[in-house]
């Protein structure tokens, strides 16, 4: 015997492996020899490189293209991670203080990357070539993320997402398939021309519909603010788990729309003129937080704070572009 301790683990796992495949009535021996059979795993087959570079598929000839659809692309996968993270926590039967706050933390740190990122698209994207290549995107826009919106979803009581001109239309008892009509994205999506839904919308509705509606039924009390309301009084009072809620809030509904409308503004003003977007929004009056007032966490904020959300220094720096 080469090396005794090394033989016993290995005595020990058949062990194992031999309990695991009675249970489910299989013959470890088969898998032993299929093991033996097997290739080795390698980095490109593990994480699927071949098809992640194949998924990038520009409709034009205008190289920044590119950029864009791989921007898009790293940003759903942050929606991924956020997700992820906001599901690991609802899906705990019991939280305690310390692991909501360390997922929560997670989560903020990922919302910061995506904010910090978004620099990445005014350094790898000329103006010039977007406003070729977007006219043939239509009606396709971000406003169709499915993820972007599940995030919101998880996050807070489905009120908090009603447009605020409805919030009072509805009472405790009103169900998820009320509120969704009058859902604030919805309400934007209104074509400017016509005064009817847009088609982004209208295509959105058709493709996820169901899914978010099922979603926001499993989030009732399953949502990042139902939990955290659930905590034990002296975690609900932690100042430190409140800063965090907060910065959750400010990333998500403040940070994160400034700096993609700030990207809109960039690229969809034109010697002083609006261009069009690819969905059909009056953007300028949709896209600012401080119009929209989506916030996840209103008894977290003060009645001033409240008042003043979005209004920051940055978002006199994004109007200063349409000026
Ligand atoms: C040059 C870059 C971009 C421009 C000009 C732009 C423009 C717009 C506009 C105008 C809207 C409003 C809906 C519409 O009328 O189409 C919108 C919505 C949206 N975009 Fe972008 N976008 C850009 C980049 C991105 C990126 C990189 C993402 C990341 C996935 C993104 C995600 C979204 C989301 C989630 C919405 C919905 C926001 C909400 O409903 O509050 N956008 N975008």
């Amino acid at each position: 015997m080469q090396n005794p301790e090394k033989e016993t683990k290995i005595q020990e796992l058949l062990k194992l492996l031999e309990d695991k495949y009675a249970k489910e009535g299989q013959d470890l021996t088969v898998h032993l020899e299929g093991l033996l059979n097997s290739k080795y795993l390698n980095y490109w087959d593990y994480i699927h490189l071949d098809a992640l570079l194949n998924l990038q598929v520009p409709k034009t000839d205008y190289s920044d293209e590119l950029m864009f659809i791989i921007y898009h692309q790293i940003t759903e996968l942050y929606f991924k991670m956020i997700l992820h993270e906001i599901n690991n926590i609802r899906k705990q039967e019991i939280i305690d203080k310390e692991s909501f706050f360390h997922r929560l933390n997670r989560v903020n740190w990922f919302f910061g990357q995506q904010i910090q990122s978004f620099d990445i698209i005014s350094i790898g994207m000329e103006q010039e070539q977007f406003l070729k290549f977007r006219t043939a995107l239509h009606p396709a826009s971000g406003f169709q993320s499915v993820q972007y919106r599940m995030t919101e979803i998880a996050s807070t009581d489905f009120i908090n997402l009603v447009s605020k001109d409805h919030r009072d239309d509805f009472h405790d008892y009103s169900t998820i398939d009320q509120m969704f009509e009058k859902i604030y994205w919805k309400k934007g999506a209104i074509d400017v021309a016509t005064g009817r839904k847009t088609l982004t919308l209208k295509q959105f509705e058709e493709k996820y519909s169901e899914v978010l509606i099922r979603f926001a039924n499993d989030c009732v009390s399953t949502n990042l603010w139902s939990i955290f309301k659930r905590l034990p009084f002296e975690a609900q009072e932690d100042e430190r788990l409140i800063s965090e809620m907060r910065k959750y809030d400010t990333y998500a509904n403040i940070n994160w729309p400034l700096a993609h409308y700030k990207y809109a503004v960039s690229y969809l003003i034109r010697s002083k003129q609006i261009v069009p977007s690819t969905g059909g929004t009056n953007w300028q009056k949709y896209l600012p937080p401080r119009f929209q007032k989506q916030i996840f966490f209103p008894s977290l904020w003060s009645e001033q704070e409240l008042q003043d959300w979005g209004k920051s220094w940055v978002e006199s720096e994004v109007f200063a572009h349409l000026m």
